[in-house]
């Protein structure tokens, strides 16, 4: 039993489990040009905020080492442009554009194109490194909050091959499997793309987790039915209130959490937190292609021509949320204050 990685970094070599083979195959393959990473993101072999945002960042990283320019001005200029067509991949993930925001920023200081190169390559390793402690820290403070509580739902993946390792909303279950404390995990499937039977449930029997597949629709029985404690999912984006983007159908989770009267908490890394904007009316929703809905593994389920729409991405207001937990802390609201505060006073 093994909690399954998705990013690796050996030998100068950028490797990534091909996340749309799951569960069929487990398959690594190698990123070794930016088009390469662009592809895996925006097809998704790559996907979960955290991972999207360090993928990036070794993409990033990766053309980076190839640009031979003159100046170092020059060098800057094909870092931006790279920068600009990455961040173009995939719009509601925040953590993506904070990432090769960070790795702009650290070659701004190099007086060399050499040391400018193997700052950019360290930085990337050092956002892998960060986060993979930022969701360590994150399962110790969701085994407090769900102390007591075992039977949990969560949605979509926000697992180990959604993040460096461990996951975010996953966490406490890895880590409580660790530490010998057991959960039984109920898992959305999470329609159109299956992150939920794909890869939670995949994720969790690699680590010897007890969970159980449900379809989305079966989520309020499920709840009263099996004696559901606790909702517990990852997040895409927060707003500086806690308005928080994550996969479709969270909100959904969040109404019947407030209905059963149980706790639905939202994990994620600082990362995550976009403070720029003020509430969850500014999260762009990614849509995706009508296919995903109208064909189930390549075939067709609905008539020809069919009016679809998918947006990838829903926003759970504030209100719903119980707390936030972060590797900073846990955010309890009222957020409009508290999330600010976090920030400003724990670096
Ligand atoms: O479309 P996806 O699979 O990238 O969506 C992923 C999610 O919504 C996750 O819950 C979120 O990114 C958090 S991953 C720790």
């Amino acid at each position: 039993m093994a909690i399954p990685l998705s990013i690796q970094w050996i030998n100068n070599q950028l490797i990534i489990l091909d996340q749309q083979k799951l569960p069929h195959e487990t398959e690594y393959i190698a990123l070794n040009t930016i088009e390469d990473v662009y592809d895996a993101i925006i097809t998704m072999k790559v996907r979960g905020a955290p991972a999207i945002g360090i993928t990036a960042a070794y993409g990033l990283a990766l053309a980076a080492q190839k640009h031979d320019t003159e100046t170092l001005e020059v060098f800057h200029h094909f870092v931006k442009k790279d920068a600009v067509y990455l961040a173009s991949s995939r719009p509601t993930a925040v953590n993506l554009a904070w990432a090769i925001g960070r790795l702009q920023q650290v070659i701004q200081s190099a007086k060399t194109l050499a040391a400018a190169k193997a700052e950019i390559l360290a930085e990337a390793k050092r956002i892998h490194q960060e986060d993979e402690e930022a969701c360590r820290t994150i399962g110790g403070y969701a085994l407090d909050l769900l102390e007591g509580r075992s039977r949990v739902m969560t949605i979509c993946n926000a697992g180990s091959i959604a993040t460096a390792k461990y996951g975010t909303a996953l966490a406490p279950f890895h880590l409580g499997k660790e530490l010998g404390r057991e959960f039984e995990v109920f898992a959305c499937e999470t329609r159109p793309v299956f992150q939920g039977s794909r890869m939670t449930v995949w994720e969790l029997q690699q680590s010897g987790v007890d969970v159980t597949l449900i379809t989305d629709s079966m989520a309020a029985h499920t709840i009263g039915a099996k004696g559901v404690e606790a909702i517990i999912v990852g997040a895409d984006r927060i707003a500086a209130n806690g308005d928080t983007a994550n996969k479709i159908g969270t909100f959904n989770l969040a109404i019947l959490a407030a209905a059963y009267k149980i706790p639905f908490y939202v994990a994620a890394p600082a990362s995550t937190f976009d403070l720029q904007i003020p509430n969850g009316k500014n999260i762009p929703i990614e849509e995706r292609s009508a296919k995903e809905i109208t064909h189930i593994a390549g075939q067709q389920v609905a008539p020809n021509g069919t009016k679809v729409y998918n947006p990838a991405f829903d926003v759970t207001p504030a209100q719903y949320i119980t707390a936030i937990i972060t590797e900073k802390g846990i955010i309890h609201p009222n957020y409009e204050r508290n999330i600010p505060e976090l920030f400003a006073t724990v670096k």
